[in-house]
């Protein structure tokens, strides 16, 4: 596979986020974040850590767009961290924060390489998270404020916005099941955070498109190739509920308008939704976007019939715990997750069924494996290099069968704190070495610059 097998104006870019990236976590007037405070959490993250340096990117972010620009990407998603522009999620920005944005934004300009910004990528700062978090409505309002000023302070230097990434887990892994801050565990109740980060969305679409005419703006959703694991109508049911939950709960309002009936029904939050979801609140999430973003990573083999124990932990997927995720036994990455290229295919296809002409781009796939740096200190990252080429070669295909598909962002440009999972998983094509953070390109960075120069005219190679 070669990059000329791909449109010419397919965009490839990397991707990374504020919070497991940046470290600098008590400088220049930034404030609290959910995800500081979870840190602090006894056994909540699994190698103890915190991202109070991470790679440190805030003063080597000038490295970082360096080695970008080396590898010959085009463009480049992070995201911004909110309590960096409103430290207590409200009031006046704070300069330094919006500076460092610009320096970035400014930088990656310079080199070539285009700006997409994530408005939220899940640190909500600590003091809306003391008023209820994204149970509350007034989040979503909170998050408009914030919204239109970071549209303002940066709209001359980005055009391509994301509001939210992954609503699915900010809503469910923070509130139903607790593995991701804030921890909370209130189970089908959740669905309402669902909800306020959508409606954050709508909001915050709504501020850009006043702020800046010219942006395009989309939003991020995390979306899982299901089935069934046998022919039972119960398997089938399994996966009508877990593709409800992880897919159409969040596809159907921004794309249709609408909530699926049957999942707010599994949820038993039916009646809460009629009440709370108003029309005039689905007409701002449906409002027209430019572009969806897919984070693929894996697909879901899902069976009826489990029952869980009295002492369970909290479920993701309240009113479903009886659904049992299955191993099929297909290779799985260092996460546990299957690597499953044709599913990505099957989720571009499934959005683009609900919006024909709605360009789709996949604003995250990659894969975390455990990297052995080698005697003359080289990164040999074959499996990583090999999901990612089958992958490409899965969004080639998605091209050739008529899908928008617009660009490919891989997860991630450096090793970085993998939320609960801390430092103890990787998924850079670069390399960190935490102690000196020294960046050094693994073979699957190497193998990218390679794929990416291919369609370097002869004239300019
Ligand atoms: C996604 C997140 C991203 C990273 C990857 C591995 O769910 O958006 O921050 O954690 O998974």
């Amino acid at each position: 596979m070669r990059r000329s097998d791909l449109p010419e104006s397919f965009v490839l870019g990397t991707a990374t986020a504020a919070y497991q990236i940046e470290g600098a976590t008590h400088e220049d007037g930034r404030g609290e974040s959910i995800w500081d405070a979870f840190t602090r959490v006894p056994g909540a993250i699994a190698d103890g850590s915190t991202a109070d340096v991470a790679d440190d990117h805030y003063h080597r972010y000038a490295e970082d767009v360096a080695l970008m620009g080396d590898l010959g990407f085009d463009a480049y998603r992070f995201s911004i961290a909110w309590p960096r522009i409103q430290p207590d999620g409200k009031g006046a920005p704070n300069r330094a924060g919006i500076d460092f944005y610009r320096r970035l934004a400014g930088g990656l300009r310079d080199r070539g390489i285009t700006p997409w910004a994530t408005l939220y990528h899940w640190d909500l700062p600590q003091a809306l998270e003391d008023r209820g978090g994204w149970l509350e409505r007034d989040t979503a309002r909170r998050f408009a404020d914030y919204a239109e000023q970071v549209s303002d302070a940066l709209g001359d230097l980005v055009t391509d916005w994301i509001t939210l990434n992954e609503p699915w887990c900010s809503a469910f892994l923070g509130y139903a099941s607790g593995h991701h801050a804030p921890g909370r565990t209130v189970g089908s109740r959740a669905a309402h955070a669902a909800h306020h980060l959508l409606l954050g969305h709508g909001h915050a679409l709504e501020a850009l498109r006043a702020t800046v005419p010219s942006a395009r703006v989309g939003t991020t959703l995390n979306l899982y190739s299901v089935q069934p694991a046998g022919d039972s109508t119960a398997d089938a049911d399994a996966a009508r509920r877990i593709d409800g939950l992880s897919n159409r709960l969040f596809l159907d309002p921004v794309l249709t308008g609408s909530y699926p009936a049957d999942v707010l029904d599994d949820l038993g939050e039916t009646e809460w939704f009629a009440e709370h979801a108003t029309d005039d609140d689905l007409r701002l999430i449906s409002a027209p976007i430019d572009f969806l973003g897919v984070n693929y990573y894996s697909r879901h083999t899902v069976a009826s019939g489990f029952t869980p124990a009295k002492d369970a932990p909290a479920s993701a997927y309240p009113g479903s715990e009886h659904v049992r995720f299955v191993k099929t036994g297909a290779p799985v990455t260092q996460m546990g997750w299957e690597i499953h290229p044709d599913g990505m295919v099957d989720v571009l296809r499934q959005a683009n069924a609900l919006a024909p002409s709605l360009p789709l781009y996949i604003t995250e796939n990659g894969a975390a494996y455990p990297d052995r740096v080698d005697a003359d200190g080289r990164i040999d990252d074959g499996a990583r290099t090999e999901y990612l080429e089958a992958h490409l070669e899965a969004a080639r295909d998605a091209i050739d069968s008529g899908l928008p598909l617009g660009g490919y962002f891989i997860w991630s440009l450096i090793d970085n704190w993998e939320w609960a999972w801390g430092y103890s998983r990787r998924f850079g094509l670069v390399h960190v070495d935490y102690r000196t953070q020294r960046r050094t390109p693994k073979r699957s960075a190497a193998w990218m610059a390679d794929f990416l120069r291919d369609a370097v005219p002869a004239s300019r190679a």
